[in-house]
């Protein structure tokens, strides 16, 4: 199935001169998500995982189908203030300012495997941000898996330097 013919283009957003790459429309067709999901499924496997963590929001859409898919859990990396209880949070920076992302505590064991999912790769901020806090509170971080790549950003040479492995569906 060609799956990238469901990913919509959206010129100008979220400002001009950015094309935007729309799942949604991924997303509607249950066939072109099934294959999606089964895909990404087929990628982390080998990578043995005892966890997967997604990264909010739109890393969540694929994190808890590819759970259920693999029989493992799904642990949520969260922006700022959203997590209740003790956390533990990881502040990287943005172009402009910064950011911070957090998990629960309590919710990794030290030396779990975890594959960190996420619907598209673009610079890496995001995801090298995410493998950092994961690493922080003692998990293993193996692989990190996406639907789309955004080639010639940098966001694969980044995960290879922090030593990730990197699956994505489209590229
Ligand atoms: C988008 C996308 C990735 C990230 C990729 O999320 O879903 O998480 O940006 O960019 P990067 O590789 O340059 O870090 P966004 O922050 O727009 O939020 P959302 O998932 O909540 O829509
Ligand atoms: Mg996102």
């Amino acid at each position: 199935m060609d799956l990238a013919s469901h990913i919509r283009r959206v010129p100008d957003f979220p400002k001009p001169g950015i094309l935007f790459y729309d799942i949604s429309t991924l997303l509607a067709h249950s066939g072109a998500w099934r294959e999606t999901i089964d895909r990404m499924a087929e990628a982390i496997r080998p990578m043995q995982p005892d966890l997967l963590a997604g990264i909010e929001s739109r890393g969540f859409l694929a994190a808890a189908p590819l759970a259920l898919a693999l029989g493992k859990g799904f642990v949520m990396v969260r922006k700022r203030g959203k997590l209740p209880g003790r956390t533990v949070s990881h502040a990287y920076a943005l172009e402009y300012g910064e950011d911070v992302v957090e998990v629960q505590d309590g919710m990794i064991e030290r030396g779990q495997r975890v594959v960190l999912v996420d619907d598209l790769l673009a610079t890496g901020g995001t995801a090298a941000a995410s493998i950092e806090l994961l690493r922080k509170v003692g998990a293993e971080v193996p692989a990190a898996a996406f639907i789309i790549e955004l080639m010639g950003l940098g966001g694969r040479e980044r995960l290879d330097v922090q030593e990730v492995r990197t699956e994505t569906v489209l590229q």
